[in-house]
């Protein structure tokens, strides 16, 4: 039996589909029935064979409750960890060390009771390391706590360490880190936004430079590394480092839409999430703009992901193919 959490965003619904087409045992957590809808969608969008959704056994469990956990681990062999709360507001700090550094380690125990055999876990390039001497990060650089990291990328890293935590304790793990991943479907939620967003007539750009992949590789690099011998190893998944302005550009093209057009310079995004930190205190709505996402807007970091394309002799989908690919099925 595969257990996968997450299942219901954007990575989980495209790995249960890849994972369908092979497995006969699969069981999924969710939260609402809602998502499970939205996991059927993304099924739909690859094929008509309703067996293959059909094939996945859900079981309703939040990653931060362990009495709903332990039946969800029940004949487990491998399991594939997705479930994260992604937020760049300061805010939901306290929620975030609760569902990625808590919740990790709840599935972290549980697989070491259940002796699995395998965990994969959707880490971030998020908690790895700055460059040294501009050249390409990889793996091996290391994240600096002593930064002003953003809380997501401090409780991926808290969660990461959880993960490892488990493979001192015989649990055979890998780890992928992946660049912003985008495809299809969830364009209301996490990355896939950047997709509505240029849908909806998003005007401004920013010349920052980031890894991009896409997540048909994200899911195929997992479920060969969980195949494969290779056991207590961590991996990069960029396809390709490009300027958020590509990236944009790219979906305006595609889905027929108008470019944005005004370029937005460090300084104004600077005043732009002050101003929207102190407009959210006296509104109580979200801001617009939290500190981070100002900051990576304009940042330069570029990925190198020759460990898992040495490994594996894995090669990945250009960008511009995944953003073509992703645009035949708008999913606002
Ligand atoms: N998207 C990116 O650009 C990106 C880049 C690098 C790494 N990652 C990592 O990739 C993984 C998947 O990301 P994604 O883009 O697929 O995110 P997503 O679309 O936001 O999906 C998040 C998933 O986590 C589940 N989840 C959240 N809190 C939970 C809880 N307390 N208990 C159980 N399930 C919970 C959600 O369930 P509900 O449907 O019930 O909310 C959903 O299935 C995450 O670990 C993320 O950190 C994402």
């Amino acid at each position: 039996m595969i257990l996968v959490t997450g299942g219901t965003g954007l990575v989980g619904a495209h790995l249960l589909y890849h994972l369908a087409k092979k497995e006969e045992k699969i069981r999924a957590i969710y939260r609402t029935e809602e998502k499970i809808f939205a996991v059927k969608k993304i099924f739909t969008s690859y094929t008509n064979d309703a067996t293959l959704f059909a094939k996945i056994v859900w079981l309703k469990a939040d990653i931060t409750d362990v009495p709903a956990m332990i039946p969800a681990f029940v004949g487990v062999e491998k399991v594939y960890h997705c479930a994260a709360f992604i937020s760049f507001n300061s805010k939901d700090y306290i929620k975030m060390r609760k569902v990625n550094i808590h919740g990790t380690a709840i599935i972290a125990n549980l697989s070491i009771d259940a002796k699995i055999k395998k965990l994969c876990f959707v880490s971030s390039i998020a908690c790895i390391g700055d460059s040294i001497q501009g050249k390409p990060i990889t793996e091996e650089n290391e994240w600096n706590k002593e930064l002003d990291n953003s809380g997501y990328a401090i409780t991926k890293f808290g969660a990461e360490t959880e993960v490892w935590r488990a493979s001192q304790e015989g649990v055979e793990v890998v780890v992928v880190n992946p660049g912003v991943i985008l495809g299809s479907g969830f364009w209301n939620t996490g990355s896939g936004k950047i997709f509505s967003s240029v849908y909806n007539g998003l005007k401004y750009y920013t010349e920052g430079i980031t890894g991009f992949v896409g997540v048909k590789d994200v899911v195929k690099a997992m479920i060969l590394l969980m195949d494969s011998e290779v056991k207590n190893e961590r991996f990069i998944l960029v396809s390709q480092n490009k300027p958020f302005k590509e990236i944009l550009f790219s979906i305006a093209d595609a889905l027929g839409k108008k470019r944005p057009s005004h370029k937005v310079k460090p300084w104004q995004t600077s005043l732009f999430w002050r101003f929207s930190s102190v407009l959210s205190i006296l509104t109580k709505k979200e801001p617009l703009m939290s500190k981070y996402a100002a900051r990576s807007a304009h940042g330069v970091s570029k990925y190198s992901s020759e460990k898992i394309m040495n490994t594996l002799d894995f090669k990945f989908t250009k960008i511009t193919e995944v953003i073509n690919d992703a645009c035949k099925n708008v999913t606002i």
